[in-house]
């Protein structure tokens, strides 16, 4: 079966980014990406691409090229499903905020509202694929909604997770370790399953294409989070040992990532790791766990968590105690809001749980950041509920150049390991901030023997 026309329900990180891909290696497949969200898709729509919603390294480039040859952004849902033959969801699935599985389990919510939206509108047959990260078993109940709402046509259901992370996103899409593609085991599910094989193989070695069934590809992208971030957590646990004991954890980790077993990647000691994956797609783990009555599977995932959570307390009360044991009043510049460099993404950022921690002491907080903006921050802040929008705005600012950012600040703190951080003239910072000059390097990018000799108390996680 030859695809001629693709839609992508959802704009967001992940739908924009694939499909801006997908549209420049398929020239001959006509894509539109849909969204309710009018003002992301007129953001999709800028013409002189620095409004794009989100940004991604390579992004610009790639967009300008397929927008309006193949490659279309609308809010006209219905239409862009009647026509397609393939159906991306790429809608959010977030933590449940409410009822049973309130904190743990993915609220499903706009998936299925899509699922019956598709079902209302399709006239044709449809292969129906989930993009968005979903508890084992979704593609189950988006089936049931299709076959029983629809108008009597035939959906195929795939599970194509997508293992992109963002600030890399362009280059893990042209060159991805793997594809996963589940779907069912019958004729028309491998007939389905070879449709979508087809369009990846325009640019991806069928070699790195994997098919599997349904469940197994669902599991793997939670699986795959899960193990990626308790990486993270393990070496956030061995930093704060290393704090304690003189050892410095950038060299236990060089050390043990030189082991082939183990390997380099994903061991850098962080004030946490944040971004909308790993904190959702554990706790959707642990939640499942818990359904089928694993209590110790889900206590050993949870820990992941547990660890996570204290490496950001834990970055906050450091800059408390050593600030004398008291930031009232005090103003800490915060480098860094993203949850990781080269995003404007802020979800689950570390960053906002140390500042929210920093305000609860009664700390001023200053931020610079290259790519987020004020709004974004105050966003972020509001959502937490722990103060009014008010004070939000009158004990945080948000500024657009760094050096103003740190004049005259008691502390500056470092939340993402943006490249630029590093070249700025750290001497001319020094002079400008209240005596004495603390840093606390929460991604350790900096040269301590540097800062030191300029004359900055100088903290970074794990040595
Ligand atoms: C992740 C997965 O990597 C990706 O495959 C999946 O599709 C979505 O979730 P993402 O959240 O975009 O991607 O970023 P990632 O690079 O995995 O980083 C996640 C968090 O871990 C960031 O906050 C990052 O700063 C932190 N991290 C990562 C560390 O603290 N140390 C590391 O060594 C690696
Ligand atoms: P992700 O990181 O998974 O891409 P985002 O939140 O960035 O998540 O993007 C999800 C997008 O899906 C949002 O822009 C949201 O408006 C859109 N969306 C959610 N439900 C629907 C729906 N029923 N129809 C169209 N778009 C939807």
């Amino acid at each position: 079966m030859k695809i001629k026309n693709i839609c992508c329900i959802g704009a967001g990180y992940v739908g924009g980014p694939t499909m801006s891909v997908l549209a420049i290696q398929n020239p001959d497949i006509k894509i539109t990406v849909v969204d309710i969200n009018e003002e992301r898709i007129k953001a999709w729509n800028d013409k002189d691409l620095n409004g794009l919603p989100i940004y991604e390294p390579g992004l610009k480039e790639i967009v300008q090229k397929a927008r309006g040859q193949n490659l279309f952004f609308s809010t006209d849902v219905e239409k862009a499903i009647d026509e397609a033959e393939m159906i991306f969801i790429s809608v959010n699935t977030p933590t449940k905020t409410y009822g049973k599985g309130k904190g743990m389990a993915a609220d499903l919510k706009y998936i299925e509202l899509c699922a019956r939206q598709i079902a209302k509108v399709a006239t044709t047959d449809k292969i129906v694929i989930e993009k968005s990260t979903l508890p084992v078993r979704t593609a189950q109940a988006i089936k049931n909604i299709l076959d029983n709402t629809g108008n009597g046509i035939k959906f195929q259901i795939l599970s194509n997770p997508e293992f992109l992370a963002e600030g890399t996103a362009v280059q893990d899409l042209l060159n991805p370790d793997r594809v996963l593609i589940g779907g069912e085991e019958s004729d028309e599910g491998k007939e389905a399953i070879d449709a979508l094989v087809d369009i990846y193989a325009s640019w991806i070695p069928r070699e790195r294409i994997l098919t599997t069934n349904v469940w197994s590809s669902e599991l793997s992208k939670l699986v795959a989070n899960a193990f990626l971030a308790q990486r993270v957590s393990s070496i956030n646990a061995i930093s704060e040992l290393c704090e304690v004991t003189g050892a410095d954890v950038d060299e236990v980790s060089r050390a043990i990532g030189m082991d082939s077993r183990i390997g380099p990647k994903f061991l850098k000691a962080s004030v946490g790791f944040g971004g909308s994956c790993f904190q959702k797609d554990i706790l959707n783990l642990v939640y499942i766990a818990k359904t089928y009555g694993l209590n110790e599977v889900a206590d050993y995932w949870e820990q992941v968590i547990i660890m996570n959570d204290h490496q950001k307390n834990r970055f906050a009360e450091n800059i408390v105690s050593t600030l004398y044991n008291t930031v009232s009043g005090k103003k800490i510049t915060f480098l860094g809001w993203a949850f990781k460099k080269d995003t404007n993404d802020t979800r689950e950022s570390a960053a906002i749980y140390v500042a929210d921690a920093l305000l609860n002491e009664q700390a001023e907080i200053c931020v610079y950041d290259p790519k987020v903006s004020q709004e974004r921050i105050y966003a972020d802040l509001d959502y937490l509920n722990t103060r009014s929008p008010e004070e939000n705005r009158r004990l945080v600012k948000v500024v657009k150049d760094p050096y103003e950012a740190c004049q005259e600040a008691h502390a500056i703190a470092i939340l993402t390991e943006w490249d630029e951080f590093k070249e700025y003239d750290w001497k001319r910072i020094f002079d400008s901030v209240i005596k004495p000059a603390f840093v606390f390097d929460g991604r350790k990018i900096l040269n301590k023997t540097t800062l030191n000799k300029m004359g900055f108390e100088y903290y970074a996680i794990g040595s």
